[in-house]
């Protein structure tokens, strides 16, 4: 029957099914939506200007007048529903973005970071360093001499002369011209007489260095290896003195009561001689530990080094008169103090510059 809310037209979007089917669509749109953006297009498509409610909107005008009462009010009221939905979607996914992008960016401050690795200084450079130091707080001064060295510095300065038979002890190499007379140092005790020939006495240097023999490279061996020298000359110098002085060397490097024995042995440029080992800083020769004690193999003691008091010749061949001066003089393998200190077994380890190998002793300065 025509009653108020008669539709005589008949307009298609404004039927009450058909207003409620564009109502329930927007609704079940806006509930679909999981973003923002979502909601934002939610909005255009069923809020904005063009949605089919906005739309149907603009059909009441052509509504008779009896009509148009009771469409607008079903069209008002899908068209609050719609916007009220929108209304309450709209906190709930900007919270949901919110908790989303904190657990997204979250950062583990407690991951290891991946900066590149910065290197590190040589062991062998800053186990010399730190030789040197103990003997530097001791009031030695620290000297250098030439990796290519003069013949008579390396040898017979140090009463080596050339036909001397310890002249082939040591594996030299020589460089050309053979009329040069020059050598790659055997060892840092030319510096002995560097050091007696450019000082004023009395003389308290340590020379730590490189030096070179033709070996071939293996495990132990290898052509460039580092001695650390340490020449002492003064008024009254013994052998005790020498003896004092390898003691405290040993207690800074390798512990508090760590020292050192001599056994006889014979260097050119030392009378008497001495090789110098050093009492086992890991078992310290103490029964049961040092039977097993792989440091020391069970010998209580590790070769360490050679020594003496400097051979009179040696005083004169550097223009010191011996009548008035003695001295003493050592010199230890710094590549083999590190390998048995620290337990490198291999001395090409050493040799490879692997940044790997240096940094696991660590940033020491
Ligand atoms: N120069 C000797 C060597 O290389 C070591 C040494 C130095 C011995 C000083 C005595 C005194 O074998």
């Amino acid at each position: 029957m025509a009653g108020p809310d008669y539709d005589p037209v008949e307009v298609t979007p404004l039927r009450a099914d058909e207003v409620a089917r564009m109502r329930t669509e927007a609704l079940v749109a806006i509930a679909a939506t999981e973003t923002v953006d979502a909601l934002k297009q939610a909005r255009l498509d069923h809020a904005g200007d063009r949605s089919p409610l906005a739309l149907a909107n603009r059909e009441i005008g052509a509504l008779p007048p009896q009509a148009r009462k009771q469409a607008g009010r079903r069209v008002g009221q899908a068209r609050r529903d719609v916007a009220a939905a929108i209304e309450q979607r709209g906190p709930l996914l900007e919270e949901r973005a919110e908790t989303s992008m904190l657990v997204d960016e979250r950062v583990d401050v407690s991951l290891p970071y991946d900066r590149d690795p910065r290197g590190s200084r040589h062991p062998l450079t800053t186990l010399q360093e730190r030789i040197a130091d103990v003997f530097v707080a001791m009031g030695w001064e620290v000297a250098e001499g030439p990796d290519v060295e003069a013949e008579w510095l390396n040898f017979d300065a140090l009463n080596l002369g050339p036909d001397h038979p310890a002249r082939t002890m040591q594996d030299t190499f020589w460089l050309a011209p053979e009329d040069a007379h020059l050598v790659l140092r055997t060892h840092t005790s030319p510096v002995q007489a560097r050091s007696l020939l450019t000082r004023d006495l009395p003389v308290y240097v340590i020379c730590p260095g490189r030096v070179f023999r033709t070996d071939e490279p293996d495990a132990t061996h290898s052509p460039v290896f580092h001695q650390v020298e340490g020449l002492a000359v003064d008024r009254g110098l013994t052998m005790a003195h020498l003896k004092g002085t390898l003691d405290h060397f040993a207690a800074a490097i390798f512990g508090a009561g760590i020292t050192t024995r001599f056994r006889p042995s014979y260097f050119p440029f030392t009378e008497p001689s001495a090789e110098v080992d050093l009492r086992c800083f890991v078992c310290r020769g103490i029964s049961p530990d040092v039977q097993t004690c792989r440091t020391c193999k069970g010998e209580a003691w590790i070769e360490w080094g050679g020594c003496g008091v400097m051979n009179p010749r040696v005083l004169v061949a550097c223009g010191v008169d011996p009548d008035v001066y003695t001295g003493f003089a050592f010199g230890m393998g710094v590549d083999r103090t590190l390998m048995f200190r620290n337990g490198v077994a291999d001395m090409r380890d050493m040799m490879e510059g692997d940044v790997r190998f240096s940094s696991a002793f660590g940033v020491d300065v």
